[in-house]
């Protein structure tokens, strides 16, 4: 008789597969079960991190601007949708531009949510939610007939993906909103990206004071013993944030505090004292090499917004 709960055997494999590696990884996807999505809400009113909020005031001045950008009558087709609130700053600032809303996520959840917010907060605006992961290719509703679409992929979280799976994801949305724009029409994406700057600044945003960025990257350690029947013990590992200059990127990692032995899907791993897990890479993007990476993708440069600090830029991308 298969085991109901026993886990797909693909999240397993990527597990294993990488704390076997030399530098030992886990999928940052892991990061977001039910308590690591709660913490992730409760990372983004932390004072030391700085980049919802400066995308929420970049998008207070340039809403209106950004959404000039859209044809008449389009879809605003956002990516990683967790909420509304950056894609309805887009509408409410569109005068009408928009005529569909279409959420994009992973989490059936957070979609219904949304959905249901908006049935009472923007009762005239048809809202066509995607369940998928928008790292493979997409397929949008057929209810959107004719409409134009004009994507959009706020959060920076496509800092979370690394320049080759970056430039996949734009190539991928590239390719949707082409195939289903109006002939003649020219896809056009809008993506949130946090800004290169001092390691003062970046350090705190990733290790705050009150340890909730710690407790969401530990998380993970009890998520992956849900999913892939482990036994890690998190008070045994310690978070850690980095600035990796090379690569323009931090790093969180979780450092075992002692030698030990975890098992994970009955397989024995081995960590040395201090050794890591490397569990998430944060690039932040100057720029111009946002502009370079989107470029090499197929896309152009066809505007850029930053907020009053200059602390998180948005860029708006033409095919
Ligand atoms: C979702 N993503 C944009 C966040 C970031 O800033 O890279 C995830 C995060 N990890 C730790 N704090 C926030």
């Amino acid at each position: 008789m298969p085991d109901s709960h026993a886990p797909a055997p693909t999240v397993l494999d990527e597990i294993l597969s990488g704390l076997s590696a030399g530098q030992k990884t886990l999928p940052a996807k892991l990061f977001y079960d039910d308590a690591g999505c709660a913490l992730f809400g409760r990372i983004t009113e932390l004072p030391e991190y700085y980049v919802t909020r400066a995308e929420m005031a970049l998008l207070g001045r340039h809403a209106g601007e950004i959404a000039a950008h859209a044809p008449d009558g389009a879809a605003l087709v956002e990516y990683g949708a967790s909420d509304e609130a950056k894609g309805m700053a887009l509408v409410d600032s569109g005068r009408g531009a928009f005529s569909a809303y279409v959420p994009v996520d992973i989490a059936a959840c957070a979609l219904e949510a949304i959905a249901q917010r908006m049935r009472s907060s923007h009762p005239d605006l048809p809202v066509l939610p995607v369940q998928a992961d928008f790292l493979q290719a997409l397929a949008l509703p057929e209810q959107l007939g004719e409409r134009p679409l004009f994507g959009f992929f706020p959060g920076s979280t496509i800092g979370n993906f690394r320049p080759p799976m970056a430039r996949r994801f734009l190539g991928n949305v590239r390719d949707t909103l082409s195939v289903a724009s109006t002939p003649g029409s020219v896809p056009c994406l809008v993506v949130g990206t946090d800004l290169r700057k001092d390691k003062e600044r970046l350090i705190p945003a990733y290790d705050d004071a009150a340890g909730v960025t710690a407790a969401f990257n530990l998380n993970i350690l009890n998520h992956v013993n849900a999913v892939a029947g482990a036994d890690f013990d998190p008070s045994r590992f310690r978070h850690r944030a980095i600035w990796n200059a090379h690569e323009g990127r931090i790093e969180m990692h979780l450092e075992s505090t002692v030698a030990q032995t975890v098992t994970v899907g009955g397989r024995p791993i081995a960590f040395r004292a201090n050794e890591t897990i490397h569990t998430e890479d944060s690039y932040k993007h100057t720029r111009e090499g946002f502009a370079a990476l989107a470029l090499s993708a197929g896309w152009r440069s066809g505007g850029f917004w930053t907020d009053p600090e200059s602390l998180f830029g948005m860029h708006l991308l033409l095919g």
